[in-house]
């Protein structure tokens, strides 16, 4: 039999926003699994902000997409043959072979998804995005109850899930978002106790010390830029900021907050994090937000876009928030 996968190159380097024709899509035979290999076919593809800095030629914590290579990232798929004891036909697994439709992969690199959970969860809630949230608020924000919690890109895959984990602690939780459609969302369905629409508000420092008249223990930032320094300002002595992404910045020319003097007088801790650095908490985090799905106090948004051909579309639309929780691109038969 031959297989032929669909997958997306890289085909040039984005500067600004990426554009349709930076993205190729081509097919490509395969071999058969060999011994440790699995033939799989994606059912979900995980659309990540992070995938941006992949498009830059430079060092990272994870390697640079090259050009006219495969590009990869989470994805969801069907097992249709193996070549390991360890999986069988029909598995349903987690795995790093996204952006196409088929792919032979190394079954090390193969998790399999066996809970109650519809399985494109374990690309949001239950998956990085998830942990990102449970590790960057849990362990570096270290929130206590009746502290104030503020985190940006709020209606988000990550920020949605630290927003419920800060609720959950009992803290009171301010959130921020560029949709008035994605606050109501916080407010009314999640519990979120202040929203601030930053698109809308003329100054987001004053909009924040409105929200937060006690000062902010903790900041998760997913945005960086104005919300960073927003933040700053508005911090008590000793808060902790989570550093966990910077979505404000990926398309222009980066810039730090003005005021980062103020992190010194108000002993400010902040603290970078990328999630893999933390897959010590991943049985305890499974553990919590599976319990906190099944008993009704987490929940989450999905937007779903349908088709291989689509999904260059769909990480674009990331930068215009027309996303409401996880961004994904979900394949047919
Ligand atoms: N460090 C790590 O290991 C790690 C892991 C996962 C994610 N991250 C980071 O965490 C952040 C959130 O990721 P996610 O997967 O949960 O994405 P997401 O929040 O589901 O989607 C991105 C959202 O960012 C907001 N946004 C886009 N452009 C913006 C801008 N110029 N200014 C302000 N907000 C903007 C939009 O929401 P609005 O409509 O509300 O503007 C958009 O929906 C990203 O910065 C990502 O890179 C880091």
């Amino acid at each position: 039999m031959s297989l032929v996968s669909r997958q997306y190159h890289l085909e040039r380097r984005p500067h600004g926003i990426p554009e349709l024709d930076c993205f190729g899509l081509v097919e490509r035979t395969l071999d058969a699994p060999g011994h440790g290999e699995l033939l799989v076919r994606n059912e979900w593809l995980s659309v990540d902000p992070y995938m941006r800095g992949r498009m830059v030629d430079q060092k990272s914590y994870i390697p640079p997409f090259e050009l006219n290579q495969p590009m990869d990232g989470a994805a969801v798929g069907v097992i249709l043959e193996s070549g390991d004891e360890r999986f069988a036909p029909g598995d349903r697994i987690s795995h790093f072979a996204g952006w196409r439709d088929l792919a032979v992969i190394n079954a090390d690199t193969a998790n399999r998804i066996d809970t109650a959970a519809p399985p494109q969860a374990y690309l949001g809630p239950l998956g990085f995005p998830g942990l990102a949230a449970y590790a960057g608020l849990l362990r570096l924000g270290s929130p206590k109850p009746g502290e104030t919690v503020f985190v940006s890109a709020a209606a988000g895959a990550v920020g949605s899930v630290v927003a419920q984990i800060a609720k959950i602690k009992g803290c009171r939780v301010i959130g921020s978002s560029g949709s008035d459609e994605k606050l109501a969302w916080l407010r009314d369905e999640i519990g979120v106790d202040a929203v601030i629409n930053y698109r809308k508000v003329p100054d987001l420092t004053a909009a924040l010390r409105e929200a937060a008249p006690n000062g902010i223990d903790v900041y998760f930032d997913n945005v960086g830029g104005g919300h960073l320094e927003a933040a700053i300002e508005v911090a008590n002595e000793f808060a902790r900021f989570t550093l966990c992404g910077m979505i404000e910045q990926y398309n222009i020319e980066p810039s730090g907050p003005r005021n980062i003097m103020a992190v010194i007088g108000k002993s400010i801790r902040l603290e970078g994090m990328i999630v893999t650095n933390f897959l010590d908490m991943w049985e305890d985090f499974q553990r919590d937000v599976t319990g906190w799905i099944d008993g009704g106090k987490l929940k989450w948004q999905e937007t779903v876009v349908d088709g291989l051909e689509n999904m260059p579309a769909a990480f674009i639309d990331l930068f215009a928030g027309k996303n409401s929780g996880k961004m994904l691109v979900k394949l047919s038969d």
